[in-house]
């Protein structure tokens, strides 16, 4: 188990030497998060569907990485089982990090559809991207997690020892980090903007995060962040291009402006280190405020 060491708060909440594979770590949160774990030592993964938009994100986090620090990218799509199965395999082997301790889902979309024309080849797509991509990823990243990151002197779990039905005997170590929203917990108001889809979707991944927090007990720690609208690639084409007039949309605030991207990074270290040890199956919003206020 990782220690809660006194006295020394860098060490607390200390991610270096650690591996974190990142889904849509080439996107908005996905790159500013993984960007956050590189400059402070951790070696990352980033995977996504779109292998021009991987390999330039590469290049932009090794610009950042601290020395020592292995980026690399896997790309496939997180909605197929057996294409997260080839990325476990790939991050777990030599070639990719060798091992994983923190796994974050910063994957999904938004297509806003008011209710009387909700789509349902969209609608399927989303829940495909937004939720079931998310119970691969924890599905096949956690149960290695939990049959591999042994602490020292605990024994590999026995095959034989597997009961269909029962949990896995396995208390490997882990860290995982989904993206819920402010939307898992708060509709839009005002008529709600399109957004039945997205809430749903995001709705399911707050409590998805609970229940696995429980089935992958006891040594691996599962947590959501839970953003207001920011400006990332998601949102381009749904936000008005200005800075200053986008802000304006959040004055009801108490930050009185909308996310940014490296808002983010803070919490995802939070949730990645022995600081965060004894907290799985919560949500943090940041969101300034807005789940306070709305
Ligand atoms: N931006 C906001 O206002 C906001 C607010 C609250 C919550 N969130 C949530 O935050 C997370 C990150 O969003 P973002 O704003 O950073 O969006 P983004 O910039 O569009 O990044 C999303 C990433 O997900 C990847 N992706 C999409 N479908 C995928 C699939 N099937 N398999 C693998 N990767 C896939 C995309 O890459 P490819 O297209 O190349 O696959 C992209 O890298 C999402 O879950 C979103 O719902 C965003």
């Amino acid at each position: 188990m990782p220690k809660v060491y006194s006295g020394d708060l860098t060490r607390l909440f200390d991610i270096s030497g650690k591996k974190a594979v990142i889904i849509g770590g080439a996107g908005g949160f996905g790159k500013a998060i993984a960007e956050g774990y590189a400059a402070n030592g951790c070696s990352v993964l980033i995977s996504s569907r779109k292998e021009a938009a991987l390999k330039a994100a590469v290049n932009e986090i090794k610009a950042v990485a601290a020395p020592g620090v292995v980026v690399k990218y896997f790309a496939c799509d997180a909605s197929k089982e057996a294409d997260i199965m080839a990325c476990r395999d790939f991050a777990v082997s030599p070639n990719g990090l060798g091992g994983c301790d923190i796994l974050v889902c910063a994957q999904g979309f938004n297509k806003k559809m008011w209710s009387w024309e909700i789509d349902t080849a969209v609608w399927q797509d989303m829940l495909n991207t937004n939720i079931t991509s998310v119970m691969f990823a924890c599905k096949y990243f956690g149960n290695w997690m939990k049959e591999n990151n042994l602490e020292e002197g605990m024994a590999k779990p026995d095959p034989a020892a597997y009961e269909a039905g029962k949990a896995t005997p396995g208390q490997g170590y882990g860290k995982i980090i989904t993206f819920g929203s402010v939307r898992s917990i708060r509709a839009v108001g005002n008529g709600g903007n399109g957004n039945v889809p997205y809430n749903t979707t995001k709705g399911a991944v707050e409590m998805m995060t609970k229940a696995f927090a429980s089935d992958l007990r006891p040594n691996i720690q599962v947590n959501s962040l839970g953003p207001t609208i920011t400006y990332t690639p998601m949102m381009v084409g749904l936000l008005p291009p200005d800075e200053k007039v986008r802000d304006g949309i959040a004055a009801a605030l108490p930050a009185m402006r909308i996310g940014r991207e490296i808002d983010m990074v803070g919490p995802a270290i939070f949730l990645a280190s022995a600081a965060s040890d004894f907290i799985t199956g919560s949500t943090i919003y940041p969101d300034g405020g807005l789940t306070a206020v709305g």
